[in-house]
């Protein structure tokens, strides 16, 4: 499954000799090691990329073990992180176990113990939705309800949201469908002063030109057939507060004309009215296609572009922060189980990397979709690869194909082939063992080893 199968493990030490041996020895093992000889320098990765296991110093000049620990845990609650201490102590073992800490080492390592430590941390985890049981820090920082994802690219979003909510600013929200636009009209509304007043939306794909410009300006009673009485445009609905136009490529260029005086002059008309009507209405525009193209193509006027795109945020695609994955499946796995009422509890760690590799071309909403999917279709409380639609595993038709790529230790393959034959065979352990070539006796002490069932 290529390079996000490989495991990451963050060693924070300032002992050369030691650091040196650990990143040696487990980069034959085949893991993805990065090494930092300092706290800050752990802190930073940490900010920006989800490792699999941290090994850290418990105690050293430059490295506080304990603070990175319950800030690793804080930020990623299912990484494993092995402490390495100098000597036994058991007050701080205990501790550090108490605290999270997945296991503790003392020096001198002993390396093949290490190893043995770092493979039952890096086991096929079963990440429990539970872990995030708490709001993401972001949501209560900075109050932007809905967002999930703590990628470098959406913290540069959520830093454009808080910078421009207060002010009056024309904002363009750009990017591929299902990425976030009306979560990011929303946050703007509501961390502006404005979020006591109406948020209006209205979507301008494929409205006739006359009733956009009603739905947008209202009508006075009469001002054509179907006008029986005086009804508000958007507007004026939004006065005081927001109004978002969603898809505003699909605007025809009379309305385009329109929307631009009123941008500028803040006054409009109600169709068939002669009353001047004058509102305060920030206005939020969207769209999912390319503006500057549809410019080219004679569709829309560069000048309206350039009065719209006071600010533009522009949201990247799921497949450029794949980092954001798995945050989103573990927090739509809970919502998944709130809303349906089903018993799905988490994922395993091979399931949720087959999600991580996936392209995502309808992004958040086609993951959202995808995982509520799968929450109500499940039979057992752990999503796994089996549980995945068709289109997923890359394995494509072959129901029966095990997951078994470079990164993975023989122990893990082994334990992948034994649960699909069983899987396979329908739990008849006679004939798994006839599959696998394997003792029946075998196979029972295997599967009790692994802890498959
Ligand atoms: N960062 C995120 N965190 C959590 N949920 C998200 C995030 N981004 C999008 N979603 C969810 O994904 C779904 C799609 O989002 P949204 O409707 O804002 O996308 P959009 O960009 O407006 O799509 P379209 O172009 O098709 O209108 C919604 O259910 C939304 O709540
Ligand atoms: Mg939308």
């Amino acid at each position: 499954m290529g390079q996000t199968a490989l495991k990451t493990i963050l060693v924070v030490d300032d002992d050369e000799d030691i650091g040196e041996s650990i990143v040696d020895a487990l980069s034959e093992e085949g893991y993805n090691i990065i090494h930092v000889d300092n706290e800050e320098g752990a802190l930073n990765f940490l900010d920006k990329k989800r490792v699999d296991l941290v090994i850290t110093a418990i105690k050293t000049p430059e490295i506080d073990g304990m603070r990175l620990l319950s800030i690793a845990k804080e930020r990623y609650p299912e990484t494993g992180v092995i402490m390495v201490a100098n000597s036994e102590n058991i007050e701080l073992t205990i501790r550090a176990i108490k605290a999270g800490a997945t296991d503790l080492q003392i020096k001198p390592i002993n390396i093949e113990k290490l190893k043995i430590s770092v493979g039952e941390a890096l086991k096929d985890r079963i990440i429990l939705a539970d872990s995030i049981e708490n709001p993401h820090p972001l949501d209560s920082k900075y109050g932007l309800m809905g967002f999930v994802g703590n990628s470098e690219k959406m913290r540069k979003v959520y830093e454009t949201i808080i910078r421009v909510a207060p002010a009056m600013t024309t904002v363009l929200i750009t990017g591929e469908t299902g990425t976030g636009k009306n979560l990011v009209a929303r946050a703007i509304h509501h961390n502006s002063p404005r979020k006591d007043k109406p948020f209006i939306e209205l979507s301008c794909a494929a409205l006739p030109e006359t009733i956009m410009e009603s739905e947008l300006f209202g009508h006075e009673r009469g001002a054509f057939t179907s006008a029986v009485k005086q009804k508000k445009g958007r507007f004026e609905l939004a006065n005081g507060g927001t109004l978002f136009l969603n898809e505003i490529s699909d605007i025809s260029p009379y309305t385009q004309v329109k929307l631009l005086r009123v941008l500028e002059d803040k006054e409009f008309e109600r169709v068939g009215g002669i009353e001047t009507i004058s509102v305060d209405v920030r206005l939020i525009a969207a769209t999912n296609k390319n503006l500057e193209k549809a410019i080219e193509d004679g569709k829309f006027r560069e000048d309206l572009y350039y009065r719209l795109r006071g600010v533009t945020i522009d949201l990247p695609p799921l497949r450029q922060r794949k980092e954001d994955i798995p945050l989103l499946v573990e927090t739509f796995i809970k919502q998944s189980a709130r809303l349906n009422n089903v018993k799905v509890k988490g994922i395993t760690d091979q399931a949720m990397q087959f999600l991580i590799e996936y392209d995502w071309p309808g992004n958040v909403r086609e993951l959202k979709n995808c995982i509520e999917g799968m929450a109500i279709m499940a039979k057992g409380s752990i999503l796994g690869v089996n549980d995945l639609p068709k289109y997923i595993r890359r394995s494509g038709d072959d129901k029966w194909q095990v997951n078994i790529h470079v990164g993975m230790s023989v122990r893990d393959a082994e334990r992948e082939l034994i649960a699909e034959t069983l899987r396979y065979t329908n739990n008849n352990k006679a004939l798994a063992a006839k599959i696998l070539n394997m003792g029946l006796r075998t196979l029972f002490r295997k599967v009790k080893e692994y802890d498959i069932n």
